[in-house]
């Protein structure tokens, strides 16, 4: 018999404020609802249907093929959603597992866990809980004398005591196919809310088949998602499950409270990373690479023995034992050579640099190539845009680059030149050439007597 899933990803998340659908608002820069499928299918179900409905656009868009959609037009409650499966579940003989879009740290393991323990048991109905020392918005488990659950009371409708259960309901159940659905059809709605609730088919089965809690232990991992507070909360959990992969392949990272590291980043052994760094997108660092401290890598790859502090790597390369940093910002494509410093203030984008090149403070590098040991003075611009096209500057190896150098492109600098500080250079050198473009300096002797007054003695 086949296992089936059903993930609730209608709703809009009223509480979360935000414009996008709940289920398809980012953490840690993946979409929360591609967790919860991503885990599904890693476990032990065949199929999985998502209930779409607000903005449902945007979950089909993220989930493509890899889920069939059932349309709820009107979000009438978490019962009314799991009915709109009906048509395309209640003939088939199986399982379903049923979960909610909001519970992005559920796992494989707990999701084969629950199955399984509802197959053991032979269980009509599972319904799956966990204990929460704050269970404040979660809907409470009523247990009968005997032990065994007799419904569920969601928190606006509890009593006072019923407030001081602390045994919660987690969203998950896992219910017969042929079952489910005659039960799904006797909820009736809920005059406080004008709501469909799910929860109400444990009292609707509960006459005639077998209905089962299994409470579960490792709950924070079933805590559902329902503002940006507990975002920040599932947040914290997914950065230290990947901080700690990471630690134990042998990435040192210091104070991982700090770090962010995304899903699709691989960092190699030996690396370092230091206090404040984010490194996201499909970065790459390898082996011997310092990041950080107060760093942020997007999309970027960087190459051995390479350090990066205080500074910002967007959609970049660097290669092995160069020293970015500190303040310094590579983007759009910007490659490093081996063995370069690119220092305090330097900015480089959309440039390829050889090696051994150093650009250590304030310069500006966009849309050129530079050869190898190629030295950058002090506030050395390429002059790349001229109002409306941007130019390219290629710079041959071997060139000294006086301070406060403006390279106005396009321009062709040969190998070996040597610029004169404080130069704009608009034409191209050639190899070997000295060139020095500025204006003569005149020294009047004693002549600063009639720019230096006599200080008042007030
Ligand atoms: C729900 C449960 C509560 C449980 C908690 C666990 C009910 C009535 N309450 O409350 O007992 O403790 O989850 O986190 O089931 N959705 C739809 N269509 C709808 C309404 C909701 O698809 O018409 C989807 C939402 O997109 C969301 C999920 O169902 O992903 C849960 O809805 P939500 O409003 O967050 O339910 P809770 O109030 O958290
Ligand atoms: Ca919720």
């Amino acid at each position: 018999m086949k296992n089936y899933a059903i993930v609730l990803a209608a709703g809009k998340g009223t509480r979360m404020k935000t414009e996008l659908p709940k289920c398809a608002f980012p953490i840690l820069q993946k979409p929360m609802i591609e967790y919860i499928v991503e885990n599904i299918e890693k476990s032990v179900v065949d199929e999985i249907v998502c209930v779409v409905g607000y903005k449902k656009e945007y979950i089909e868009e993220l989930l493509g093929e890899r889920v069939k959609y059932v349309f709820q037009d009107e979000q009438l409650g978490t019962g009314h959603a799991v009915k709109m499966a009906k048509d395309l579940l209640n003939k088939k003989q199986g399982t379903t597992v049923i979960l909610l879009g909001d519970m992005p740290l559920v796992d494989k393991k707990v999701i084969d866990k629950v199955i399984s323990y509802h197959n053991d048991k032979k269980n009509d109905l599972t319904v799956v809980t966990a204990e929460f020392d704050n269970p404040k918005g979660y809907g409470r488990i009523i247990r009968n004398e005997y032990g065994s659950i007799e419904r569920i009371v969601e928190h606006k409708d509890c009593t006072k005591n019923q407030k001081t259960i602390k045994e919660i309901n987690t969203g998950i159940y896992i219910v017969d196919n042929s079952l489910l659905y005659d039960a799904i059809d006797k909820i009736q709605i809920n005059s406080r809310k004008g709501e469909y609730y799910l929860t109400d088919i444990v009292e609707i089965m509960k006459k005639d088949y077998i209905v089962d809690a299994f409470l579960l232990w490792d709950s924070p991992r079933v805590m559902g998602v329902n503002d940006l507070y507990t975002i920040s909360l599932a947040e914290k959990h997914l950065r230290n499950d990947i901080n700690k992969m990471h630690m134990i392949n042998g990435v040192s990272i210091i104070n991982p409270e700090t770090v962010t590291i995304g899903h699709s980043v691989v960092i190699e052994e030996n690396v370092i990373i230091n206090p404040n760094t984010f490194i996201t997108g499909n970065s790459v660092i390898k082996k011997g690479s310092i990041i950080g401290p107060n760093t942020e890598i997007n999309c970027s790859i960087i190459h051995k023995n390479v350090t990066v502090k205080h500074s910002l790597v967007y959609d970049s390369e660097v290669f092995d034992n160069s020293l970015i940093g500190p303040f310094a910002h590579l983007r759009n494509g910007a490659v490093i050579g081996k063995n370069n410093r690119i220092g305090n203030f330097v900015e480089v984008k959309k440039s390829t640099t050889g090696d051994g090149t150093k650009a250590a403070h304030l310069a500006y590098i966009g849309d050129a190539v530079t050869g190898n040991n190629v030295n950058f003075g002090c506030g050395s611009i390429t002059v790349n845009y001229d109002g409306v096209e941007k130019h390219q500057t290629i710079i041959g190896d071997d060139v000294f680059i006086g301070c406060n150098t403006n390279l106005v492109a396009p321009l062709k600098v040969g190998n070996k030149v040597f610029i004169a500080a404080g130069s704009t250079v608009t034409k191209n050198i050639p190899e070997g050439a000295f060139a020095i473009a500025r204006n003569k300096q005149i020294n009047k002797v004693d002549y600063a007597k009639n720019f230096i007054r006599p200080k008042d003695d007030n």
